[in-house]
């Protein structure tokens, strides 16, 4: 009989592979010098919000923002409400950071961690606005596919953490997954579709993302849906 290292038995499944992607001098630069004005450090307590913005508004978490570009553009787009990105791959934090820097956005912070920690320690219940993730790896070998981020557990613990009316904005390029996120959300209790049962978003209100526009040179589709808490 073998027995795992007590490592491998406890290691819990990941969304994402942390790649090695080297920072440019840009990245490597805005990380330096901006980290510590702009990227939240968390621990397993509730961040005091107020403390995190010059003004209260509505909050907006973004889970996997990438580059971070289409983030930066809402933000800048949307003064009055507050932004928090979550990401676990550097080269985006520094690309994002340099970003913010550069326009000197103050309603937008970083989260650099693995967001199933952050959404489970970090808020209280019955507070976010709107959480989005848009174009989450796809995960489209079938035995990788618990590695989805969209899970019913994890919509279940976004839905305790989102305000009465608050809203699930989810994208992706990948039929099959758009299909089970349908799925998934079509049964999470406490969430109603905001377009109408089984449907997708046909028309969504957001600026392009880096991933998204790589798949549309690919030739892959796009399907957004918006769930609303009850
Ligand atoms: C396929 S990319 C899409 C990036 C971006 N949303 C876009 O559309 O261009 C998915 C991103 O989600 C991040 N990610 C995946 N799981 C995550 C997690 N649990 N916590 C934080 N970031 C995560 C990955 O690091 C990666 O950058």
């Amino acid at each position: 009989m073998s027995i795992d290292p007590p490592a491998e038995r406890h290691r819990p499944i990941r969304s994402y592979v942390l790649r090695s992607g080297r920072l440019t001098d840009s990245q490597r630069k805005a990380i330096d010098d901006h980290w510590s004005r702009w990227v939240v450090p968390t621990a397993d307590t509730q961040l005091d919000l107020a403390a995190l913005f010059p003004q209260q508004g509505k909050l907006v978490i973004e889970i996997g923002f990438g580059m971070g570009d289409s983030l930066l553009a809402m933000a800048v787009q949307e003064p009055s409400t507050n932004f928090i990105g979550i990401e676990v791959h550097r080269p985006g934090v520094g690309k994002l950071l340099h970003g913010i820097a550069e326009q000197q956005v103050a309603n937008l912070k970083i989260i650099c961690r693995d967001a199933t920690e952050v959404l489970l320690h970090c808020f209280q219940a019955n507070t976010i606005d709107k959480i989005q993730i848009f174009f989450p790896d796809p995960w489209p070998k079938k035995k990788h596919q618990k590695r989805r981020i969209v899970q019913p557990e994890f919509m279940g613990l976004l839905r305790d953490q989102l305000r009465s009316g608050g809203q699930i904005h989810l994208a992706t390029d990948w039929q099959e997954y758009a299909d089970y996120m349908l799925e998934v959300m079509e049964a999470a209790p406490g969430m109603r579709n905001g377009e109408g049962a089984g449907n997708f978003w046909e028309h969504p209100l957001r600026p392009d993302t880096k991933f998204e526009n790589r798949g549309k040179r690919l030739g892959h589709g796009v399907w957004d849906l918006l769930y609303v808490k009850t």
